[in-house]
Order: C-alpha cells, then structure tokens, then sequence
C-alpha cells in the first residue's frame, strides 16, 4: 500500500519494451538518432505547432534548463511559495540561472491567483538595486493536488507578459492534468500563453525521461548547450526517446493517467466516507489530500500504508488541522491497482484485511 508518490512505481510494460527494442544494434549519439527525431516529431504533432524539444532525464534537470534559458543571472522567477522549483530542488534553478532568485508567493491549493501575481510584480522597485521580474512559473497539476483551467492559465500568462516575464509550466503531472480537463495539450500550453513547458513523463510511466518544450523554438536557441553543460546530454540518447516514443504511442500516456486518475478518485470518496476524513483540497487528478483524525492515520500505517504528511500552509481560510488531526498526501500512479486502494479502505472502514 505504497502511496508516498508516482515514482515509488518503475516504468510502464510498453516503455520497459521500448527500451529493449531499442537497445539493439548501432545507432547514432547524443541524439543524432532516429528515434529522438521521431519523438521530436510527435511533439510538434501533440502540441499542433513547431516546437523546440530537449530530452533530459529528471524533473529538477528540466526545470531548471527551462528557467536558465528564460532568466539572466541579475534576474527573479516568481513561482509559487511550495512550488517543486523553490522548495524540492536543492537550489538547482538558481544554480543554473547563475545567481537569479525564486520568489515563492502565497496561494490556496498552491495555485496562483493573477491578482496576487499582479500585485506583487507592481509592487517591486524598477530600481537597479532590485532583481527584475523575467519568468512565472506555476505547476500542472500543483503541489495540493488541484489542476489550472485553460482560463486560469490564459489569466496569470496574461499578467505576466503584460510585464515581459515569460511563462514556464512544470509539467510534471502534466497528463493528470490533461486527462482531468479533457482539453488538447495546445489548449493548456501555447494557446494559454505559455511558453515554456516541463514535459513530465517519469511518473507516469517513463523510467527517466522528461522534455523541455519550447513554444517558440527561437527562444531554444541555447539549450543544447545548456542541457550538455548540465550532463543532461546523453551519450546514447535513444534511450531517452525510446521511452518518450512509447510513452506517447497509442495514447500510453493518457490511458496511464487516466488509470492514475480514476484511482485516486476511488480512493477520495472511500476516504470521505469513513467518519472524521475530510478532504484539504479537491481530488482533481492523482493525489488524495485528506484531513485524517490521528487514530485512523496510526492505523493506517501499522497497517502498512505508506504516504507522507502534509503542510497545511496552503489550506483554504476555513480550514484547519485540529490536534488530533493529520494532514497527509496519497498518490496513485499508472500502476495503482484497485486491490490496493480496496484494501487501504478496508483499514480505514475497519474491515478486516489479511496480511500483505
Ligand atoms: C511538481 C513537481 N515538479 C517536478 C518534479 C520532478 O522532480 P525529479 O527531479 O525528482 O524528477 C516533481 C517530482 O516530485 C514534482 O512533484
């Protein structure tokens, strides 16, 4: 019963075959292969425009490659206060933007609201003492789990480039939160003013394989060498794209998410169920927060539940975690079964449940 996140599972059967397909025989390096050329092909297909791709092997590499190439050294990328970029990647996009800043703002749900971004950037200094706002970055799903509508995205991007940042969207749980709309991938991306989007696919389903995705491909002109600089440049890159390449195939990727998605859903309203359990935020995709009374956490874990607690600083006003409460954060993934989630709720209702 293992829901501490969608990376505690391994890859997905067709991208494991993938792999070993594409394992055989010679190919070209770092790149120059056919397969990383079909790949880069299907995402101009996916994205119904040009678009400019680098393949990189984890999240924290891929966002801090996309934010290097959109803000300077002197300059600020404003995100989310519990964004992945601020508070989950050791420092790695300031480390890249070479000296730039994070500036995590305040937002129920770890969702931007346009006014508070407004309001912020308005009120920084144009003086030369003050870094200058370049980028916004917001997260597809968000940290708490909720999704941003094309309207939302179009708001913020709007606020933005009203005042030159460019937009990047972490992606990590990008098809949870595509699959959860039921829109196109252009429709939360370009056609909502982003311009910058992590790709993300390890969690569901890809070993280790993420694309940086560039809108305007101008704007990409850099990143091959950013992405070599950062040992992000395999040497046998196919297998890299072999993984995307199956990912992307016969819609893999948007049936993963939408098994990930349905899970969770299961697990929320068997949560809500049991007496005392409220949910902190929405189940929009694939993450479950809920509100549990402490016993029934206790339990839960002598059961052998797996999870971690939660920060209760994005709630919503009306709510809180009384002291004999516990906020915590179950994930569901593309290889979540219903016996898992059956037997978590079968602790949580107190059904009696054989041993694992
Ligand atoms: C919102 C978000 N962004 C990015 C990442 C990617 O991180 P990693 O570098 O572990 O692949 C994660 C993974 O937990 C995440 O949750």
């Amino acid at each position: 019963m293992n829901f501490a996140s969608d990376n505690v599972m391994g890859a997905s059967r067709p991208v494991l075959e993938a792999l070993v397909a594409a394992n055989d025989g010679p190919m070209p390096a770092y790149g120059a292969d056919p397969l990383t050329a079909r790949v880069e092909a299907a995402f101009c297909g996916l994205f119904e425009r040009e678009v400019a791709v680098s393949l990189v092997a984890t999240g924290t590499g891929a966002n801090a490659l996309a934010l290097s190439a959109l803000v300077p050294p002197y300059g600020l990328a404003v995100c989310h206060a519990e964004a992945h970029i601020i508070d989950d990647e050791c420092g790695a996009p300031e480390f890249f933007m070479h000296g730039a800043k994070l500036a995590g703002l305040p937002g129920v749900g770890a969702k931007l609201a346009p006014d508070t971004v407004a309001a912020y950037l308005d009120g920084l200094s144009r003086s030369v003492k003050q870094m200058p706002p370049r980028a916004l970055s917001i997260s597809q799903v968000t940290e708490c789990g909720l999704v941003y509508t094309p309207d939302e995205i179009r708001a913020l991007a709007d606020v933005a480039h009203a005042r030159g940042l460019a937009v990047h969207m972490d992606g990590a749980r990008f098809a949870n939160a595509l699959v959860a709309l039921g829109c196109r991938p252009a429709e939360i991306t370009w056609k909502a003013g982003v311009d910058v989007l992590t790709f993300g696919a390890t969690k569901n389903g890809c070993l280790a394989a993420e694309a940086v995705i560039f809108f305007d491909p101008a704007q990409a002109e850099s990143m091959p060498w950013r992405r070599k600089r950062s040992g992000h440049t395999l040497s046998k890159g196919r297998l890299l794209s072999a993984q995307l390449d199956a990912y992307l195939a016969d819609s893999h990727w948007l049936a993963n998410a939408r098994h990930a998605n349905a899970m969770a859903a299961c697990l929320s309203q068997g949560l809500c169920e049991r007496p005392g359990v409220r949910l902190a935020w929405a189940t929009q995709a694939n993450e479950v927060f809920a509100i549990l009374p402490r016993s029934l956490d206790e339990a839960l874990r002598a059961a052998g539940a797996v999870y971690h607690p939660w920060t209760p600083s994005s709630l919503p006003p009306d709510e809180r975690v009384a002291e004999d409460e516990v906020l915590v954060r179950l994930v569901t993934s593309f290889a979540t079964s219903p016996e898992m989630i059956d037997r978590l709720l079968a602790v949580a209702h107190g059904r009696r449940v054989a041993a694992e």
